[in-house]
């Protein structure tokens, strides 16, 4: 039996990582078999690579080496979780899939969408989410509130400008691949956003 697979995209500081706690427990009370992942990581090669990737001493790091390495983590985590996981009939949530490298590298850095897609297309396996929730919040509330109060990682802390340039490429993205893509209203309150997240899933679940 193959399993259904559910993204979670949006800006820093979107709120997903809270949802999908959530989520996981929505899943438990339902009793039905999931896993919850996130990218980049996922794996111990994968988490590896977010560590270099998020390593805040990497300043020389060119943007086309960020974009290989994040589709190498990207296509580890599909070999040796997303897969097995789908393969086992499992429903697999992923904090964040290509649609954030799309966004982040081919458009926030200006590598072009097309040329991002195509390194990822070589290990993506042709796996495709049955369904993306994206997370609609103005990037640059949420990045005042998480670099004050933690610092911020190497992408956290780039300017207003980049993370501006990140969620108009999540915009042109969503017109340009509409499919399976839900926008969800992150601005409601945790409870309004979980529901509106669970409407979402129960429709390919149920
Ligand atoms: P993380 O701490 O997981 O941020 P968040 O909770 O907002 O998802 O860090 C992941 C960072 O990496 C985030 O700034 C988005 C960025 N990113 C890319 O630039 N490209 C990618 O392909 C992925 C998966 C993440």
């Amino acid at each position: 039996m193959k399993g259904k697979f559910i993204t979670l995209e949006g800006p820093d500081g979107s709120g997903k990582s809270t949802i999908i706690e959530l989520i996981s427990d929505y899943m438990n009370k339902k009793g039905i078999e999931f896993i919850v992942t996130r990218e980049p990581g996922g794996t111990p090669i994968g988490e590896e690579i977010r560590a270099i990737i998020l390593d805040n001493a990497n300043v020389n790091m060119g943007a086309e080496t960020e974009a290989l390495l994040y589709a190498a983590a990207r296509s580890q985590h599909i070999h040796e979780k997303i897969l097995p996981a789908l393969n086992e009939g499992k429903i697999v949530f992923s904090d964040r899939f290509v649609l954030s490298s799309l966004a982040y590298q081919g458009v926030g850095r200006g590598l072009g969408i097309e040329k991002v897609k195509s390194i990822n297309d070589f290990g993506l396996r042709d796996v495709y989410p049955d369904l993306i929730l994206f997370f609609d919040i103005d990037p640059e509330l949420t990045l005042k509130r998480k670099t004050i109060s933690m610092g911020g990682d190497r992408l956290e802390q780039e300017g207003n400008e980049f993370h501006r340039r990140v969620y108009d490429g999540y915009m042109e993205l969503i017109k340009k691949y509409p499919q399976n893509v839900k926008k969800i209203d992150a601005n409601k309150s945790v409870e309004e956003v979980l529901n509106q997240s669970i409407v979402e899933i129960e429709k390919i679940l149920f």
